[in-house]
């Protein structure tokens, strides 16, 4: 039997909405070219939680794929015991008004997940695909969340693991002309947003990965971007891993405004050329205007050792950190240690010839400030000794402000750091590491590239 979805026109829409939704966010979705309101029905008050809601959802999803509001309505709980799959999407809003559970049932999940891959684009909990999808969650902070009880995931990670098998990414959001406002994820299990596609404006993010018991929430990744001309505004984002990874393929990205923290890993350009055969690309990205709080990272650059590719016209700037351990971060000899499934691409991870680079060029760090962890740096995510963190830094004293580990001579150019004013909690003079940035190729470099203290040029 197919689920009870309304499918109204514009005209008795207008009346169901005052009627029926004091939320005024909902009418405004509701347009000429949006005419159809679907409210997905829900077994979840009936069945005192135990009835699975994902048929229903697919369901609406397929019939409501074209020029359509979808609604999870204000106060009502949804169990999402399934993936939810809509490729066929267009000129959609998705209202997500109530609350998503995902299934507590971790063995559950994984059999879900078991033989999908990040790689091959597959093992997401929801994927939506195609032109124009509007996701808009709730104002009120108190609902409109995705659930997914990470926490017991965590918890159930044993030392030395790195995070369970068989983890699902939350959701992938494929679209053009597209925006995504208060998305919220309680708990996440692993991985939130994957972002894919063009001209995606997202807004108001809350992203709560703290784990309340001081297990490791391991990948929990904000936002993964594959995309151009994105805007990420204004997010809240505490967890552990990078806040947001931006990936080969992406240009004129702006993520600005927020607070970041917990053991997060910052906001990255990478993990780039993983794939030895496929030369990464990514240009025009600017992260501004945020405070890190904790933190293993403020900024990050990774590249894996025998990549090849170019990274080019990329700024930090306006970046208020507080007990940050690396505020300032480039690697081109990156080695990701977790398991298969946090590989991005198909490419070897050990023995890998360094016979290539991903290139930097046009590279600035504009007006940092605040304290670098000295007391107790690094997190939770330290399964190795040597710390992967700490891999190939010599004379490591976690009071440096700035390391810079170029590949070859020739792999970094036009570096530009200016206005970098934060300091150890010792109030010991800030330190760098700085290989290999030659002073040729980097003429407004502004500090001197040698291991030491920092002396700034500007
Ligand atoms: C409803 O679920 C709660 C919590 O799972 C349980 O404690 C309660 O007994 C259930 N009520 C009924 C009527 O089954
Ligand atoms: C959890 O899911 C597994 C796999 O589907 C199943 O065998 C098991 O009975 C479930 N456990 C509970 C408590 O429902
Ligand atoms: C995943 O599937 C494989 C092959 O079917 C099986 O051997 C393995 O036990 C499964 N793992 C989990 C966690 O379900
Ligand atoms: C990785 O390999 C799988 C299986 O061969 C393929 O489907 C997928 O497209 C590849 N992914 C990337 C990112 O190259
Ligand atoms: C994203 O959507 C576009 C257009 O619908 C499609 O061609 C592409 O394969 C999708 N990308 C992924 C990774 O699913
Ligand atoms: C926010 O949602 C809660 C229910 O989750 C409700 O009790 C409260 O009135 C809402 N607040 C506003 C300002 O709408
Ligand atoms: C980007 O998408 C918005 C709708 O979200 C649209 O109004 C705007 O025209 C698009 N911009 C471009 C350059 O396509
Ligand atoms: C995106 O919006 C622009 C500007 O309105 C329009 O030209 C373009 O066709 C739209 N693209 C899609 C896929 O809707
Ligand atoms: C580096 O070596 C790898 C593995 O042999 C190969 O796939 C790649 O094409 C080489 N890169 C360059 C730039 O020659
Ligand atoms: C560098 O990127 C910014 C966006 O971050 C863009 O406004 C600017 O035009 C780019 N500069 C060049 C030379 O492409
Ligand atoms: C600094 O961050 C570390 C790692 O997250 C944490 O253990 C420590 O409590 C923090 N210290 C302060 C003073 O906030
Ligand atoms: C890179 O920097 C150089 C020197 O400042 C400048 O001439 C060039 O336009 C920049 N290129 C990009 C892509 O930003």
């Amino acid at each position: 039997m197919f689920p009870k979805c309304l499918t109204v026109p514009l005209l008795f829409a207008a009346t169901l909405i005052s009627s029926a939704f004091s939320t005024r966010s909902i009418g405004d979705l509701v347009s000429q070219s949006r005419s159809y309101v679907c409210v997905i029905p829900s077994s979840y008050a009936s069945s005192n939680g135990t009835a699975d809601d994902s048929p229903a959802i697919q369901a609406t999803f397929t019939k409501c794929a074209q020029d359509s509001v979808i609604v999870f309505s204000e106060g009502v709980d949804y169990n999402v015991f399934s993936p939810v799959t809509a490729t066929n999407l267009s000129n959609v809003a998705i209202a997500v008004q109530g609350n998503l559970h995902l299934p507590q049932n971790i063995t559950y999940v994984q059999s879900v997940v078991n033989g999908t891959s990040y790689a091959a684009g597959t093992g997401y909990w929801f994927t939506f695909s195609g032109p124009q999808i509007d996701f808009v969650g709730s104002d009120n902070v108190t609902t409109g969340w995705i659930y997914s009880y990470g926490q017991a995931w965590w918890d159930a990670n044993t030392y030395p693991g790195t995070g369970l098998d068989n983890r699902p990414h939350l959701m992938s959001f494929n679209t053009t002309n597209g925006t995504m406002q208060y998305f919220k994820s309680s708990k996440p299990i692993g991985w939130n947003v994957q972002l894919l596609g063009s001209n995606i404006t997202v807004t108001d993010t809350i992203i709560d990965a703290y784990s309340t018991t001081g297990s490791f929430p391991f990948n929990t990744d904000g936002f993964d971007v594959t995309a151009t001309d994105v805007k990420i505004l204004n997010s809240i984002i505490y967890n552990a891993d990078d806040a947001v990874a931006v990936q080969s393929g992406s240009h004129n990205i702006l993520f600005q405004g927020g607070t970041i923290g917990y053991q997060t890993h910052g906001m990255s350009i990478g993990s780039l050329g993983q794939n030895q055969a496929s030369f990464a690309n990514v240009s025009n990205i600017h992260f501004d205007d945020i405070t890190v709080v904790n933190g293993v990272y403020a900024s990050r650059f990774k590249s894996w050792i025998g990549g090849q590719g170019l990274a080019q016209n990329i700024t930090w700037s306006n970046i208020r950190i507080y007990n940050v351990t690396f505020p300032i971060f480039v690697t081109q000899t990156y080695i990701n240690q977790g398991g298969s499934q946090t590989q991005l691409e198909n490419g070897t991870v050990t023995d890998r010839p360094n016979n290539s680079t991903v290139n930097m060029q046009n590279f600035t760090w504009a007006n940092f400030t605040g304290t670098i962890n000295t007391f107790q740096p690094g997190d939770g995510s330290c399964v190795t000794d040597p710390c992967w963190y700490n891999v190939g830094l010599p004379n490591l004293t976690h009071t440096e402000a700035i390391i810079i580990e170029c590949n070859a001579n020739n792999s970094c150019q036009d570096f530009q750091l200016s206005d970098i004013n934060v300091f150890p909690q010792t109030m010991a003079q800030p330190r760098v590491i700085c290989i290999d940035a030659e002073a040729e190729l980097n003429l407004d470099l502004g500090f001197v590239c040698a291991n030491g203290t920092y002396v700034p040029t500007l």
